[in-house]
């Protein structure tokens, strides 16, 4: 596996870019101050703006590593920033990572995150030579799960009452998912090809 870092990616509706401290504005106001998108998050709503910038400053400042994987999702119709994805912790001598994203309530149902993480997934397998991406989350988060499914990501168990969200503080039930380098070749390709 060779680091490739955050490249530009497009798709259909989406391009995934890089994070930037000015991005702050719509994304605050368009989901990191939403707890109805935090609620299986391992974060709170910012509360504040001055919190996104900071956090997005950080961003800014690591997205040209080389192993880093982390895009702000663009809709091109209007230019507007509805969402986030990355491949956290990214190995290379695993040759692994986990996938995490999140996206406005206002953009939800659309097959936009589906599309999104297609990509990517296409990126990691075909481009960088990942061996395996992990995802997790929570058991009743339904939109989630169905992301992963579609995507490849094979359920591979589940840890009882693991998680406890500090948007709600109730304790929830995790699934665990997976998608290799074989599967992807075998099924997933298939599908970054629709
Ligand atoms: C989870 C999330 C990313 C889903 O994104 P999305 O773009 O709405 O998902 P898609 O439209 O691609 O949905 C894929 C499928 O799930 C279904 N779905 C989406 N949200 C759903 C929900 N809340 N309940 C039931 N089904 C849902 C869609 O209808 C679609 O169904 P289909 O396969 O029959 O077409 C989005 O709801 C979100 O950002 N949630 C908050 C953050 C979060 O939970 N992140 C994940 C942490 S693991």
């Amino acid at each position: 596996m060779q680091h490739k870092g955050t490249k530009i990616l497009e798709t259909k509706r989406l391009i995934l870019r890089r994070w930037k401290e000015s991005d702050a504005e719509e994304a605050f106001a368009h989901w990191m101050n939403d707890p109805d998108v935090t609620k299986y998050l391992t974060w709170t709503p910012h509360g504040d703006i001055e919190v996104t910038r900071a956090l997005l400053k950080i961003w800014e400042r690591e997205s040209g590593e080389p192993h880093i994987y982390h895009w702000a999702i663009v809709l091109r119709e209007g230019n507007i920033l509805i969402g986030d994805i990355a491949v956290l912790r990214a190995d290379d001598f695993q040759e692994r990572g986990t996938i995490g994203y999140c996206m406005g309530k206002a953009w939800w149902g659309k097959g936009i995150m589906t599309e999104a993480l297609s990509e990517v997934l296409r990126y990691c397998f075909e481009e960088v030579g990942f061996f395996r991406i992990d995802g997790e989350h929570a058991a009743e988060n339904i939109g989630s799960s169905r992301v992963m499914e579609k995507c490849g990501l094979v359920y591979e168990g589940t840890r009882r009452k693991f998680f406890r969200p500090p948007t709600t503080g109730e304790r929830v039930d995790i699934v665990e998912r997976g998608i290799l380098r074989e599967d992807y070749f075998k099924n997933g390709k298939s599908l970054s090809e629709t």
